[in-house]
C-alpha cells in the first residue's frame, strides 16, 4: 500500500487517539454500540436508542438492570432482543426514582461487543406525566400577570413536592392570545402555582403547561389541556387624542367649542373605558364653573361641548378604567384676538372612488410643528355636519380619508399645523366632491318686472345640499310659440338677469343650473305675455313644468275627442284664455333637447 506522508501522519495521529481511549476507557477494539439515550415512562416501560459500532452485527440485546436503593446487590434485571437500534422494555410497574444499569450488546457470529453499563436514576431521562392546569386567574395589582396553578397525581409523578420546591422541574408555559399571538416561556416551578408576567393587561390568554426533570436530558411532557384566563385591567398608557372644534361666537367674544377625542384603542386602553374627564381653564380662572356638555362623560363619548370665554384657555382629558387614569392630554384654545400660526398653504385633494379621498399638503419647514390634523366635513346651507378629523405625524404628507364621505356632497377640507403646546395654526380649507352630479333641484324663476321689450328675472340660487356640484353657471331658455327655443349662459354668481328686445308674444322662461357634471333639474316657469302696444304684464303664472305638461296632455286628448268637456272642466280655468293656451307639448321636449344640446 502507498500512502502520502499526510495520510500516514493521520493515520499515526488516529491510532495514538484509539490507543489512549482504549486505555482511558478499557473499550475493546474494534468500537462496540453506542447508547444515544432512554426516555422512561414511570412504572411502565424505557424506550432506548443507540447507534451500531462497527461490528457485524446480526442482532441487539439491551439490558435494563434494576438497583434496588435499599439492598444495591438486589439486582433485577430486563432484557431485549431486536434488529433494530431501538428498543422498549416494560418496567413492570417499577419506580424511575431508583438507579438503572443500562447496557446494550451487538451479537455477529460467534462475537459479542457491548457498550459500557450506563447507571443513573431512570428519572434523569423520564418523561413525566402530562401536568394538570387547575386555574388561571388574574393578579390583583399586576395588570401583567397571570397566576398559574397546576397540580399532579403524586403515583404516577416521580417528583415529590420536597424536589419542586428545591426547583428540580424546568417547565414552560405557552401563552397564546386571541389574536394567535403565542409565546413560550420558560418558568421554574417552586410549587403549584407560578406567575407568568410580561402580558398585556385586559387580554384573554389560553394557557398551556409542560415540565421536564432538570434538564435537556429529560423529555418534556407533553402539554397539559388548555386553560383561558384574563389578564387584570390597567389604567390606560395612553392620552386619548384631543381636538377641538370652535363652532360659534357668542356675546361678549364667549366661544361654543366642541372638544373632540378618539376612542382609545384597547391596547393602549388596557381595558374598558369607564368614562372620560374633561376640565377647562383660562389664565384668569382656575376652573370653570359651567362645563356644558362636559361634565358626566360616559364610555361612548367622544365630545362635548361648552362655553369658553374670549382669551386663552386650555382643557384636559383623561380616560379611566377600573384601574386607574390615563395620561392628560391637553389642548390650547387661542385667545379670538390671537394671530394663528400658519399652516400648510398647499394642499390638494384628490377622489379615489365614490367615498374616498386622498388629501396631500406641502409639510411646513418649521421644526416646532409636531402634528397635523386633517378636518372635513359636508358643507351645509345651515345645519352643521359632523366634523371628522384624524391627527398625523408631522413628518406625513398625505391622508386617505374615507369615512363620512358619499357622491355628490360638498366637502371642506382643511389641514391644520399644531404646534405642540403652542396649539393649533391656523386652517386651510378647500371645498371638493367625490364625484360631481348634476342639481337636483330647479330654479324658480320670478319676473320682478316687464317694460317694454325687457323682462328682469330674479332666482334664488340652490342650496348646496342639492347643487350636488360646483355651480358653473346658468342656463335661461326662453321661447314663444312661432320662434325655436332661445338660450343664454348666466354666470353662477348673477342673481338676477335681464332679456331684452323680446318682440311681443306669450314667452314661456325657465332656467337650468349646470355644474361641471352638467345641466340639473327644471324648476318652476314664468310665464310672460308681452303685448304689442306698450307691452304689460297681462299676467305670470307659475306652475311645475311636469303639470303643466300633463295639464296639456289632458286638455289635448279632451279637445280632440270633445266629449263631455262640460262635466270635466266645470272647474278648470278655460286653457283657452290663459298664457298656457301657446304651449303645446311637443314642442316644448324638442326645444328642451335641442336647448340642451347647444349647452
Ligand atoms: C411505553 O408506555 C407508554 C405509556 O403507557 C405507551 O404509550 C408506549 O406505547 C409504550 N411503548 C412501547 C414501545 O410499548
Ligand atoms: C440483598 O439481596 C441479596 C440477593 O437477593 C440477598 O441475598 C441479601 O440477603 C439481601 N440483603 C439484605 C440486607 O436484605
Ligand atoms: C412483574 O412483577 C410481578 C410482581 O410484582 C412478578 O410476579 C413478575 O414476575 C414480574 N415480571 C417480570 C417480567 O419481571
Ligand atoms: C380557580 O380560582 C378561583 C379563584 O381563586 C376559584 O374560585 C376557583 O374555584 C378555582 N378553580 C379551580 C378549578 O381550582
Ligand atoms: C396564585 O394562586 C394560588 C392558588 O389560588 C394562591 O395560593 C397564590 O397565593 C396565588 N398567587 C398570587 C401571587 O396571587
Ligand atoms: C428556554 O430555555 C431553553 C433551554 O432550556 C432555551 O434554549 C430557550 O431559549 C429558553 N427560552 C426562552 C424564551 O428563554
Ligand atoms: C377630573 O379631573 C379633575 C382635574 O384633574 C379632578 O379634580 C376630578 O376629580 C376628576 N374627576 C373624576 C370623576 O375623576
Ligand atoms: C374606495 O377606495 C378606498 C381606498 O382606496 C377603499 O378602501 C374603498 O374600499 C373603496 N370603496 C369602494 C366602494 O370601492
Ligand atoms: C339638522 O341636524 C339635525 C341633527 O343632525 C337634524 O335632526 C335636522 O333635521 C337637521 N335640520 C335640517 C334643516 O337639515
Ligand atoms: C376654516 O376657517 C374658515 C374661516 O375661519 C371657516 O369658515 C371654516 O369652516 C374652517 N374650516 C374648518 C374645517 O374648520
Ligand atoms: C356653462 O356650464 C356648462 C356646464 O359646465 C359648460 O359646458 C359651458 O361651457 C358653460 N358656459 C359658459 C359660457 O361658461
Amino acid at each position: 500500500m502507498e500512502r502520502s506522508p499526510a495520510v500516514m501522519w493521520t493515520w499515526l495521529l488516529g491510532a495514538g487517539l484509539v490507543l489512549v481511549f482504549c486505555i482511558t476507557t478499557s473499550t475493546a477494539f474494534p468500537r462496540p454500540p453506542r447508547l444515544i439515550g432512554c426516555v422512561f415512562i414511570h412504572r411502565v416501560n424505557v424506550t432506548c436508542h443507540w447507534e451500531p459500532g462497527d461490528t457485524p452485527t446480526t442482532k441487539y440485546t439491551l439490558q435494563v438492570e434494576k438497583i434496588s436503593s435499599a439492598n444495591r446487590s438486589a439486582k433485577k434485571t430486563y432484557t431485549c432482543t431486536t434488529h433494530e437500534t431501538t428498543c422498549t422494555i416494560g418496567l413492570n410497574g417499577s419506580t424511575s426514582r431508583i438507579d438503572f444499569c443500562i447496557t446494550v450488546t451487538a451479537h455477529g457470529g460467534s462475537e459479542s461487543f457491548s457498550s459500557h453499563p450506563r447507571c443513573q436514576p431512570g428519572r434523569t431521562e423520564v418523561m413525566l406525566p402530562p401536568a394538570i392546569l387547575n386555574n388561571v386567574t388574574e393578579v390583583r395589582g399586576s395588570p401583567q400577570c397571570l397566576n398559574v396553578t397546576w397540580s399532579r397525581v403524586s403515583s404516577d409523578f416521580p417528583v415529590s413536592d420536597n424536589e419542586i420546591q428545591q426547583g428540580n422541574l424546568n417547565s414552560q408555559i405557552e401563552t397564546v392570545t386571541e389574536q394567535l399571538d403565542f409565546q413560550i416561556r420558560n418558568v421554574t416551578m417552586e410549587g403549584y402555582s407560578v406567575l407568568v408576567c410580561h402580558l398585556r393587561p385586559d387580554t384573554e390568554y389560553t394557557i398551556r403547561l409542560r415540565h421536564r426533570y432538570r434538564g435537556p436530558a429529560s423529555p418534556w411532557s407533553m402539554w397539559s389541556k388548555a386553560l383561558q384566563g384574563r389578564t387584570a385591567e390597567d389604567a390606560p398608557s395612553a392620552a386619548p387624542v384631543f381636538w377641538r372644534r370652535v363652532k360659534q361666537n357668542h356675546r361678549n367674544g364667549w366661544r361654543l367649542v366642541s372638544l373632540l377625542w378618539k376612542p382609545l384603542p384597547h391596547f393602549l386602553a388596557n381595558g374598558k373605558i369607564i368614562f372620560y374627564n374633561v376640565t377647562c381653564q383660562t389664565e384668569s380662572t382656575p376652573i370653570l364653573s359651567d362645563h356644558g356638555s362636559c361634565k358626566y362623560l360616559h364610555h361612548l363619548s367622544t365630545s362635548c361641548s361648552l362655553l369658553l370665554p374670549a382669551g386663552r384657555s386650555f382643557c384636559t382629558l383623561t380616560a379611566s378604567t377600573s384601574a386607574g387614569v390615563s395620561p392628560k392630554s391637553k389642548i390650547l384654545l387661542h385667545g379670538s384676538s390671537e394671530t394663528e400660526s400658519p399652516s400648510p398653504c398647499h394642499i390638494t385633494a384628490t377622489p379615489l372612488n365614490d367615498s374616498s379621498l386622498e388629501v396631500r399638503w406641502v409639510a411646513l419647514t418649521d421644526a416646532s410643528v409636531s402634528s397635523y390634523v386633517v378636518e372635513w366635513f359636508a358643507v351645509r346651507e345651515k345645519n352643521s355636519s359632523t366634523l371628522y378629523w384624524e391627527e398625523l405625524n408631522r413628518y406625513q404628507t398625505s391622508l386617505v380619508i374615507t369615512e363620512g364621505l358619499k357622491p355628490m356632497e360638498r366637502y371642506a377640507v382643511s389641514v391644520r399645523a399644531v404646534y405642540g403646546e403652542r396649539g393649533a395654526g391656523k386652517n386651510t380649507t378647500l371645498y371638493t366632491y367625490t364625484r360631481q352630479g348634476t342639481p337636483s333641484a330647479g330654479i324658480d324663476v320670478k319676473v320682478q318686472q316687464i317694460s317694454g321689450g325687457m323682462v328682469e328675472l330674479t332666482w334664488s340660487p340652490v342650496p348646496v345640499e342639492l347643487l350636488r356640484g360646483f355651480l358653473r353657471n346658468y342656463t335661461l331658455y326662453y321661447r314663444t310659440r312661432d320662434q325655436p327655443a332661445r338660450s343664454v349662459f348666466v354666470p353662477g354668481h348673477a342673481r338676477s338677469y335681464t332679456l331684452q328686445n323680446l318682440s311681443p308674444g306669450n314667452y314661456a322662461i325657465f332656467m337650468l343650473a349646470n355644474t361641471e357634471a352638467g345641466a340639473g333639474e327644471t324648476g318652476t316657469m314664468a310665464n310672460v305675455h308681452i303685448r304689442s302696444e306698450d307691452i304689460s304684464v297681462v299676467m305670470y303664472v307659475v306652475v311645475p313644468l311636469v303639470l303643466t305638461i300633463l295639464a296639456l296632455i289632458l286638455m289635448a286628448c279632451l279637445a280632440q275627442h270633445g266629449i263631455v268637456k262640460e262635466k270635466l272642466c266645470k272647474d278648470v280655468p278655460d286653457p283657452s284664455s290663459s298664457s298656457l293656451s301657446h304651449w303645446a307639448p311637443k314642442t316644448t321636449l324638442e326645444a328642451t333637447v335641442s336647448g340642451n344640446q347647444a349647452t
